[in-house]
């Protein structure tokens, strides 16, 4: 269903990888509420080509970028403004990535050179995205810049590892440049903080499908699915959120503000 809640918007959506992908479903579905975009990914993940369906069915042109050069962004943003005609409404960043975690090293064992790559990837490439945009001039007045993120950011949960760190980070920066970001040009910046879900990033996660199950018995609500954390994004692109900025948002079903579940209560007292 569309309410044209994006109609005339531009932007750039950054981490389809493939159709779980939490990104594909913001394509998706600012797509069918009249946003214009273009989509990207690190070169790498374009060889596996799924993006190209993605960006068919959501008439999008691609630009690849590894979101941690500088020279990508600025090749990727002077391309989207354009490609699309003009300065950006919104961008999302939905990447994330781990080589502790994909190597399986223990958080008390990390090492730091693939400690820099994740933080890099994960975290600074945040600050990157929105210096290029700054710097080219690229935001409309009142745009929406949002990254997402994962609880393991305020509280521990121990598989999640050196992403809990760069999560952290992550959030900071959404709030430190949001400042600069709304003084100057009245552009919003947010982290939303989803469920576990069932994607590429998220099930290199040891354990993951216990996390999940957990998260899932604790959460009021359930856990949000991907095709719901779209919705919220694209509420967060459009003008009923003007005035929201440098929040860290729980999108969550609950979870984040329960101590413990009749649920997982009733796991205990068989
Ligand atoms: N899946 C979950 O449980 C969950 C929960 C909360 C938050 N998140 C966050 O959501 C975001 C999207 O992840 P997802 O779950 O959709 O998984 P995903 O694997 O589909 O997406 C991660 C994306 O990051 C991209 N990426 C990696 N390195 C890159 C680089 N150098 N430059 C540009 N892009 C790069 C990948 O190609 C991929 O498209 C991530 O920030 C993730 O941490 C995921």
């Amino acid at each position: 269903m569309s309410n044209n809640l994006l109609k005339g918007k531009r932007g750039i959506i950054f981490g389809a990888l493939n159709k779980e992908s939490i990104a594909w479903k913001v394509a998706e579905q600012c797509h069918e509420q009249g946003a214009e975009f273009v989509l990207t990914n690190a070169p790498i993940a374009m060889r596996m080509g799924e993006i190209n369906e993605l960006a068919e069915k959501t008439g999008s042109k691609i630009i690849p970028a590894d979101a941690t050069s500088m020279e990508d962004l600025e090749n990727l943003f002077k391309g989207a403004v354009e490609e699309l005609g003009g300065p950006l409404d919104f961008v999302l960043h939905s990447i994330g990535m781990s080589v502790n975690v994909r190597k399986g090293k223990h958080y008390t064992e990390l090492n730091y050179d693939w400690l820099e790559k994740g933080w890099d990837v994960s975290a600074v490439s945040f600050h990157k995205v929105m210096q290029t945009a700054w710097n080219l001039d690229a935001m409309n007045e009142w745009g929406s810049i949002l990254a997402l993120t994962y609880m393991a950011a305020q509280r521990t949960f121990p598989d999640y590892n050196d992403m809990a760190d760069n999560k952290a980070y992550l959030e900071s920066i959404a709030r430190s440049f949001g400042y600069h970001w709304g003084v100057k040009k009245k552009v919003r910046v947010n982290t939303i903080s989803q469920s576990p879900t069932m994607t590429t990033a998220g099930s290199g996660v040891k354990g993951f499908d216990g996390f999940i199950a957990y998260a899932e018995k604790m959460s009021p609500l359930g856990n949000a699915t991907a095709d719901e954390c779209a919705s919220y994004c694209v509420m967060m692109f459009s003008d009923l959120t003007k005035k929201v900025t440098m929040q860290n948002l729980f999108h969550d079903g609950g979870f984040s503000n329960v101590g413990v579940s009749d649920m997982v209560m009733d796991e205990f007292m068989k």
